[in-house]
């Protein structure tokens, strides 16, 4: 018998189709005219899905099965690869170790474990020799064939993100490549997350990921078949976003709201596990160079307007939130 589920009133979604799916096959064929619906998203519900983004679903199903294949090894193996030993935030973080929600998961973090893998810099790079925090090697498990996998989708999913990004400054009425200056070693990172499944009561102390914005500029996920991840509507009601078969969800992160001066919109979501399985999903981050400026774009503010936010950089602001969520790293610093 299968444990039941209860979910705490507002834990569910309201089922409303208000996000969109776009397909970016154009863009890889370099015509920007899906850049006007992207941009659409963006300002309005903050998230979108792409179809026809070139990525193929064998190499997703070798990501997922290196992925699990990890998870799976016993704790004492994972523990060699244990993010507390890395200096740039990298390898696996264990259950409770990351907490999207302090606030209302006061007692324990996300019920998810991952692992973090980043832009693989030798110790002798000039950045990692400077101790540049965020900067240095990847943490890779002692699995044959693990790295490569994940290597390869990462420079694919790299590839990916830039070109939303140059539909995002085509949207923004900025040169197609406005933000490649600030892309000289973007701080990109894929994390695999595994989801234990969860039952009885659900509230809002503990979810599989506790309500958040992203950090950065864009976000690709890919979801397994499980469902479970919930986006706040314009309506600030919580909605589904369902796993939809040879798509990506991309959504915006805070960097980039405060990019565009608000124009684009960072939106709240959260996961809960009642499939009743084990959930797996791909966030892939993209975030610019650690040197980039932070500040109101020029085509974001109207005559009179004043920027919302202070200029800060992407290095520090990624830095700031790492610390925020992550406990192993608030007792290191
Ligand atoms: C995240 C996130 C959603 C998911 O890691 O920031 O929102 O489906 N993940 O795992
Ligand atoms: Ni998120």
């Amino acid at each position: 018998m299968p444990d039941t589920i209860e979910l705490a009133p507002g834990l569910s979604p309201a089922h409303l189709d208000v996000i969109p799916v776009i397909d970016v096959g154009p863009l890889l064929a370099g015509d920007m005219t899906p850049a006007a619906s992207i941009g659409e998203a963006c300002r309005e519900i903050g998230f979108f899905y792409i179809k026809n983004h070139g990525i193929s679903q064998t190499l997703i199903d070798r990501v997922y099965a290196e992925a699990k294949r990890f998870f799976d090894l016993p704790l004492a193996e994972k523990e060699k690869s244990a993010i507390e030993q890395s200096a740039c935030h990298r390898g696996w973080f264990r259950i409770g170790g990351e907490n999207l929600d302090p606030a209302k998961q006061t007692q324990t973090g996300d019920l998810k474990e991952g692992f973090k893998i980043g832009r693989d810099l030798p110790l002798d790079h000039e950045r990692v020799k400077a101790k540049l925090p965020l900067h240095g090697p990847n943490m890779w498990p002692d699995l044959p064939g693990w790295r490569d996998v994940m290597q390869d989708y990462y420079d694919r999913m790299v590839a990916l993100g830039k070109l939303l990004l140059s539909a995002f400054a085509v949207s923004l009425g900025l040169k197609k490549n406005y933000f490649e200056p600030w892309l000289g070693i973007p701080m990109t990172t894929l994390g695999p997350l595994h989801y234990p499944p969860q039952s009885g009561r659900i509230t809002e102390a503990q979810l599989g990921a506790g309500a958040h914005t992203d950090y950065g500029c864009l976000t690709l996920l890919h979801q397994d078949s499980s469902g479970g991840l919930q986006v706040k509507g314009l309506d600030q009601r919580w909605i589904d976003a369902p796993p939809i078969p040879g798509t990506f969800v991309v959504n915006i992160g805070d960097m980039m709201e405060r990019w565009t001066n608000g124009v684009f919109r960072s939106t709240p979501h959260r996961v809960i596990n009642v499939s009743g399985h084990e959930r797996y999903s791909l966030p892939f981050f993209f975030d610019p160079d650690f040197y980039a400026p932070v500040e109101c774009l020029p085509t974001c503010l109207k005559p009179g307007e004043t920027p919302k936010y202070p200029p800060t950089t992407a290095g520090q602001h990624l830095l700031d939130m790492i610390n925020a969520a992550f406990k192993y790293h608030q007792d290191k610093t």
